[in-house]
């Protein structure tokens, strides 16, 4: 969507996930869904080195509002759990130079069983919405039908423009038709959504990670070209810090998500995130690469009997990000290939590792190398022409 946001795909934290749809504040209060929870965010993102990094989007996802609308129609926070309102977070989270996001549905409920936006509703929301300072809106689509959502899913993106706030716009639309065309129509969301769901929910495991990352990579030569500035894939949320994934794991999905020029949204606690899962998700060469100009979602090169893949994403100024995967389960395997057999024609070449933060010697894109990829992780390199790099390796 060319309203001017996304350029680079958004990064920041996003509820869901990890604190899903807990409302019980008497008993829970650290972490039911509350203003208390996303105030916790914002000065973690403010104060912990992460708004610097990019990460500046403070998502609100479901259960945020009261079981009804209010005597005009509009949508209003639970004000139990928000007794301050919407306003009142918005600024908190722009004081600290950060946005804020919320959830609404298509439909006549949100996925928890909230009010939804059913057609009639749309302007009302989108205006309640830019009245209160909201960046963000993620539009989930349970409730509705196929021949609603293709009204009004085009009908929110021109009711969100018409209130002349920008705000970045998340649509849910095409995981709810199967991903795919010829139900998805991807020109189109292109041109009405800055981002979108195309899949299934991520949880916090493995083998979720691994299911979504195989489903994108899989259906990559219709997925790869939709993508670009301002409109972008969205394999869900980053569970790095959680509880489902070892270190190893982590660091592959912060690598695939990069390649897929994913959105970086995490969901997790950033309160008392471990300092290893910090590290990952605050690697300055990784966010690099994500974020690169060009905005161009990379692809799955090779996907060897061995259990090794390659994957390759075109950067700026000739650049290039590798990752080396093993979905091995014995250990380090040592994988041998040389550029020219990934495609690389350029002569002499220079890489730099991106979780080892070295860099290694220059050689030619017809020698062989050996990269040791450990079991279920990764080895990333950012790739560039001899004499492009810096002489310490600094991107
Ligand atoms: C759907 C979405 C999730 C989350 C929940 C909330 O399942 O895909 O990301 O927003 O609804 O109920």
């Amino acid at each position: 969507l060319d309203n001017g946001l996304m350029r680079t795909p958004p990064m920041g934290w996003l509820a869901w996930e990890r604190f899903r749809c807990d409302i019980d504040c008497d008993h829970d209060p650290k972490n039911c869904i509350s203003e208390n929870l996303f105030m916790d965010m914002a000065d973690r993102l403010a104060e912990d080195g992460w708004r610097e990094l990019g990460y500046v989007y403070v998502n609100i996802d479901d259960c945020w509002s009261s079981m009804e609308r209010d005597a005009n129609g509009r949508l209003q926070a639970d004000p139990k759990r928000f007794p301050n309102g919407i306003p009142h977070l918005a600024r908190y989270v722009h004081d600290r130079g950060l946005k804020l996001g919320i959830y609404g549905d298509f439909g006549t409920h949100t996925c928890g069983g909230y009010p939804g936006t059913t057609l009639d509703k749309i302007q009302t929301d989108a205006q309640t919405f830019a009245d209160w300072g909201i960046d963000m809106l993620k539009l989930d689509g349970c409730y509705s039908n196929a021949t609603e959502q293709e009204k009004g899913y085009p009908l929110m993106s021109q009711a969100l423009n018409a209130t002349g706030r920008p705000i970045g716009y998340s649509c849910s639309w095409p995981a709810y038709q199967g991903g795919l065309p010829p139900k998805v129509n991807y020109t189109q969301l292109g041109e009405i959504c800055n981002l979108w769901r195309n899949y299934g929910d991520i949880q916090d495991s493995w083998s979720s990670v691994l299911n979504i990352a195989d489903w994108f990579f899989t259906n990559q030569d219709i997925l790869q070209p939709a993508a670009g500035p301002g409109r972008w894939n969205d394999p869900d949320m980053l569970v790095i810090g959680d509880f489902g994934l070892s270190f190893d794991q982590s660091q592959t999905q912060m690598a695939l998500w990069a390649i897929m020029a994913a959105p970086l949204f995490m969901s997790n606690d950033l309160r008392s995130i471990d300092a290893r899962s910090r590290t990952i998700l605050q690697n300055k060469g990784l966010i690099y690469i994500n974020q690169d100009p060009l905005g161009i979602q990379g692809r799955r090169l090779i996907k060897e009997q061995s259990g090794v893949e390659v994957f390759w994403r075109p950067l700026s100024n000739d650049a290039s990000a590798l990752v080396f995967f093993s979905r091995r389960e014995d250990m380090p395997y040592r994988y041998q290939t040389s550029l020219k057999k990934l495609n690389y024609t350029a002569g002499v070449y220079q890489a730099y590792d991106v979780y080892q933060e070295k860099l290694l010697p220059a050689f030619k894109d017809s020698t062989d190398f050996v990269v040791s990829i450990n079991p279920s992780g990764v080895v990333m390199w950012f790739v560039v022409p001899t004499k492009q790099m810096m002489g310490d390796g600094k991107l």
